[in-house]
């Protein structure tokens, strides 16, 4: 049963990362057919993040009442309704209400399904899911990629295949009821628990499953108090440094320029020389292999070498490519296409093995346990709000100050990344979350947390 929870969350990646990922190879097609500015194309691509925006606050809102499942359900519908209403668009406007459609859809998705499967499965099963479902995200990019590459002459078969995850999504979640916690909440104990026993592979009567069930109501119950109560805890001395971390981690990650390259990658090898699409397309592929394979390698290190030192590797590593490919195109080298190819293996690379991961990980870590909900669809907020500005920014940027000035402006984030780190960011590596919770009630400043010697 965790298996299948693991799988429904991670068709709920790929789609995210579908979705990101399958306009790189359908703009230029776009551009030809609809003649379209690069205000609308700007506008077009970050439909997605903009529309993911108002699908994180609604999910927020409506994880309580409405249900987890319900919700999942309802983003499948909009993913399926959203690719097909793409596939068949006329006209350049159509599309990007079909676009804002299923980044809606992203947005409830890539909000309930991390909670939807930290709510089903033992505690020590949480982190190895958590990266599990951005390893989803880089594959359903690398399929996009792939679906541009099969079927390039047609963006219309690109957005349909779309369906099929929405699809599977569906029909996934047909079959199975909300999590034990929620059914809980609710006050339907019987199926709490006749779910709880489903997913542990223990009979109804097992001891252990319902003195799980009781911790769960236990700690359902002081998660009931009012929400403005709640907003004003988040925002006070004690889980305010949580907050400058987490959302300020995807902040950097946003503004670090990940998205301008996973939405716009054919668009940038044109713009470094790269002439022919087959090319364009075929290297924006190797973008998307390199993306998954170093975020495996990123989950090997996060619990080895700890976090801050991969963040300063991830950022240090990040500046140095973003600055190379910088410097390239503002001397207008002749070698600006393969130094932009190189520049951005290595970027990728870099930020896939720690900037991608790193900011998902430790927003479940960091915040208390009573503000945990909201501190989360914050750092989500952050995450989507910056992507927007980015996405939608990237196209008139470049018309402007070109891709010297771009990708100067990263660079310099890089840089910022590591000096935020130093000043703010704690080890929490291997530092149990009780500890993280009494280290932030204790006043100190949260980066000087360090794991207890000997742990
Ligand atoms: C992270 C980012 C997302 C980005 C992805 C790329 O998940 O949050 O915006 O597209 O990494 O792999």
């Amino acid at each position: 049963m965790i298996y299948v929870v693991a799988a429904i969350a991670g068709i709920a990646g790929l789609l995210f990362g579908f979705d990101e990922g399958v306009i790189a190879g359908a703009l230029g097609l776009l551009r030809a057919q609809f003649g379209i500015t690069p205000l609308d194309e700007g506008l077009i691509t970050s439909a997605v993040p903009f529309g993911a925006l108002f699908g994180a606050i609604l999910a927020g809102w409506l994880a309580k009442p409405a249900g987890r499942r319900s919700l999942l359900l309802f983003a499948a519908v909009l993913f399926v309704a959203g690719a097909l209403f793409a596939a068949l668009a006329h006209a350049a406007w159509v599309l990007g209400i079909a676009r804002l459609v299923l980044g809606f859809a992203i947005g409830i998705a890539a909000m309930i399904a991390p909670l939807y499967i930290s709510e089903s499965v033992p505690a020590a099963r949480r982190g190895m899911l958590v990266s599990i479902y951005q390893l989803a995200i880089t594959l359903g990019i690398l399929g996009a990629y792939l679906v541009g590459y099969a079927f390039s002459e047609s963006w219309r078969t690109m957005f349909a295949v779309g369906m099929i995850p929405g699809l599977a999504l569906f029909v996934g979640m047909m079959f199975m009821s909300d999590t034990p916690r929620w059914l809980a909440m609710r006050g339907r104990r019987d199926e709490a628990l006749a779910t709880l026993a489903k997913v542990r592979g223990v009979p109804k009567t097992d001891p252990a499953a319902s003195a799980e069930l009781a911790e769960i109501v236990r700690t359902a119950a002081t998660d009931s108090r009012d929400d403005k109560g709640k907003l004003a805890e988040l925002f006070g001395p004690v889980a305010r440094p949580a907050l400058i971390v987490g959302m300020g981690l995807f902040l950097l990650q946003q503004l670090s320029g990940i998205n301008a390259v996973i939405y716009y990658a054919p668009t940038v090898f044109q713009l470094a020389g790269f002439d022919s699409a087959e090319i364009q397309i075929l290297a924006t592929a190797g973008i998307g292999v390199v993306n998954v394979l170093m975020t495996l390698v990123g989950m090997a290190l996060i619990d080895r070498i700890g976090r801050r030192r991969l963040l300063y590797i991830g950022f240090a590593g990040a500046a140095f490519s973003l600055g190379v490919i910088a410097i390239a195109a503002a001397s207008g080298s002749p070698d600006l296409g393969i130094l932009a190819l190189i520049g951005l293996v290595l970027y990728i690379a870099s930020f896939a093995a720690s900037i991608g991961p790193l900011p998902w990980v430790m927003m479940s870590e960091i915040f208390p346990l009573n503000v945990r909900g909201p501190g989360m669809s914050f750092a989500s907020l952050a995450n989507w709000g910056f992507n927007f500005v980015v996405v939608f920014s990237f196209p008139v940027l470049v018309a402007d100050i070109g891709l010297a000035g771009v990708f100067g402006i990263y660079a310099v984030v890089c840089v910022a990344g590591l000096v935020f780190t130093r000043l703010y960011v704690p080890e929490t590596n291997g530092v149990p979350l009780e500890d993280i919770e009494r280290h932030l009630q204790s006043g100190r400043p949260f980066r000087d947390l360090a794991p207890a010697a000997g742990r």
